[in-house]
């Protein structure tokens, strides 16, 4: 039997249902251009089986895993050692396994922060005043990114206001919460707006706001990004703010996967973003 160091590495995305997700294309992409022979594979795996799915990882032949919905949190309780991110967190999108232990990051957080690095330059130049729109997982890593990143006032919007409450608590710090009716008010010469719903997604209906408020040079992110352009995207750009689509994120949380599973940090490239965007729009 060959030992593990000469089998082919190979990961894989768990979810269920998991045909949505576009982990195997990007993964696939560097796979590719690095001419690495390792494989990315997709896992739908329902929520009873997902433990044992886990415990079987290493003896499946994979060097780890991205988890996608609904297994991240199961996946924070089933590791045996967590980043600080993950624990933070209490969140986990990336495992893979060390000296036979279960390893787990949450990158969503930092793939946020390198996103907006990429598309917007400086965003956090004046550490400013940011409003959150959302409480639930996403958000938790993008409020953390900001506070990581300085930014002094964030104003959290959900439309369950304990959600909102409840993540203000867990993550601590300055975070004031506020409701949809207050929205205008929360806009008012702020730097950032951060869309971490899925209004907006298709199907869903639009989030429409009005930007006038915001500072002029404010950035709009949004973390939809099925349409490619949503309704939010549109009004920034017809404001002359810099808008920052939802496809950065979702390409910048690959990065630490894959260099923890093939050896090779790979750099989010115009060619690949190329690459997920068209395969979106073709999806329709
Ligand atoms: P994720 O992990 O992607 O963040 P989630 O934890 O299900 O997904 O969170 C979804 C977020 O979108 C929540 O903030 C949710 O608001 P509630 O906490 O009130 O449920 C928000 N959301 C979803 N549909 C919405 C809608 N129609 N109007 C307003 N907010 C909505």
């Amino acid at each position: 039997m060959k030992s593990p160091a000469h089998r082919k590495p190979k990961a894989c995305v768990i979810g269920w249902p998991v045909a949505h997700s576009r982990s195997p294309l990007i993964h696939r992409f560097w796979l590719e251009r690095f001419k690495i022979e390792g494989s990315y594979e997709m896992a739908a795996v329902a929520p009873a089986g997902f433990p044992a799915f886990l415990r079987d990882l290493a003896r499946q032949g994979f060097a780890g895993a991205n988890v996608t919905l609904p297994h991240k949190q199961t996946a924070f309780e089933l590791c045996d050692i967590r980043s600080g991110a993950a624990a933070r967190l209490k969140v986990v999108n990336t495992l893979w396994i060390e000296a036979g232990k279960l390893c787990g990051d949450n990158t969503d957080a930092a793939a946020f922060a390198c996103a907006l690095d990429q598309d917007a330059p400086q965003w956090d130049i004046n550490s400013g005043k940011a409003v959150v729109i959302g409480a639930g997982g996403a958000a938790r890593a993008i409020v953390y990114a900001l506070k990581l990143r300085g930014m002094k006032g964030i104003f959290l919007i959900n439309r369950t206001r304990a959600r909102a409450a409840e993540l203000a608590s867990d993550l601590g710090g300055s975070i004031e919460i506020m409701d949809f009716a207050d929205l205008s008010g929360a806009l008012a010469g702020a730097n950032l707006l951060v869309n971490t719903t899925s209004l907006g997604m298709r199907g869903q209906p639009a989030l429409a706001i009005d930007l006038a408020a915001l500072a002029p040079d404010a950035v709009v992110s949004d973390i939809v990004y099925v349409p490619l352009e949503t309704e939010l995207i549109r009004a920034a750009k017809a404001r002359g703010l810099r808008a920052v689509s939802g496809v950065g994120m979702l390409l910048h949380q690959a990065v630490p996967g894959f260099e923890r599973w093939f050896g090779i940090k790979p750099c989010v490239t115009p060619e690949l973003r190329g690459v997920i965007e068209a395969d979106i729009a073709a999806a329709g």
